[in-house]
């Protein structure tokens, strides 16, 4: 099963946003993951279309990019016309999940639905036809540089198996204090998709960092 790292840069230095760009980039980076937050789904504000608008301008590699927000079908047009290729809106906040999630597929990006820690996996068994990613908080969302949920390890496993049993080919993304400690529990329990933040840009060399992370997704020998 391959495996995607998507640094967050929630963690970067935004003065130098370009550099940090190229840096995890140069590092292997396969997505970059932009944490859109509203001060009313999450405690804390931070980007909207304009950020991804300019982002979209520095990289190639896919946009990954998840919505801290309530009323999320407000921004998908504008956002994947500033250029998201995929977007995950919270099943806490999206009544509708499977229009939404159609209507983020129709505008040609991949569609994706996250859990909080405290939202049982149930909450996406009606939808998993209309899933291109499942993502799992292994935080509460708001903040970089939380610690890991140990809990989350044992609701991946029954995700992937939800997903299996489903022949869903979704990708199981995994999301909150992933470093070097956590991220082969999260592996071994079936993630494919791993986004970090302070891991990556505060470690003393973020693009080795990004191999280090990579390295820990197999099974020892
Ligand atoms: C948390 C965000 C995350 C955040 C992860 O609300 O959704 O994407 O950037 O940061 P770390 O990896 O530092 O926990
Ligand atoms: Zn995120």
């Amino acid at each position: 099963m391959s495996v995607r790292i998507a640094p967050s840069i929630l963690s970067a230095d935004l003065a130098r946003l370009a550099d940090e760009i190229a840096m995890v980039e140069a590092g292997g980076a396969d997505w970059i993951h932009i944490d859109v937050m509203d001060g009313r789904f999450v405690p804390n504000l931070t980007f909207g279309a304009k950020v991804i608008e300019s982002v979209r301008k520095l990289t190639r590699l896919p946009l990954d990019v998840h919505l801290m927000v309530v009323e999320p079908e407000n921004y998908f047009e504008s956002f994947a016309e500033a250029g998201a290729n995929g977007m995950t809106i919270h099943t806490e906040v999206s009544p509708h999940l499977q229009r939404q999630l159609n209507r983020i597929r129709e505008l040609g990006c991949r569609a994706g639905a996250v859990l909080n820690p405290s939202t049982p996996l149930n909450a996406v068994s009606e939808v998993i036809p209309d899933l291109d990613l499942l993502l799992i908080m292994t935080v509460n969302p708001g903040f970089g540089g939380q610690q890991f949920i140990k809990g989350s390890v044992d609701k991946v496993r029954r995700a992937r198996e939800m997903l299996a049993e489903n022949g869903s080919t979704a990708y199981l993304e995994v999301d909150g204090g992933i470093d070097r400690s956590t991220i082969k529990s999260v592996w071994e329990a079936g993630a494919d998709t791993f986004v970090a933040g302070n891991a990556i840009f505060n470690a003393k060399d973020p693009k080795a960092e990004i191999g280090e992370l990579r390295a820990r997704c197999t099974i020892e020998v």
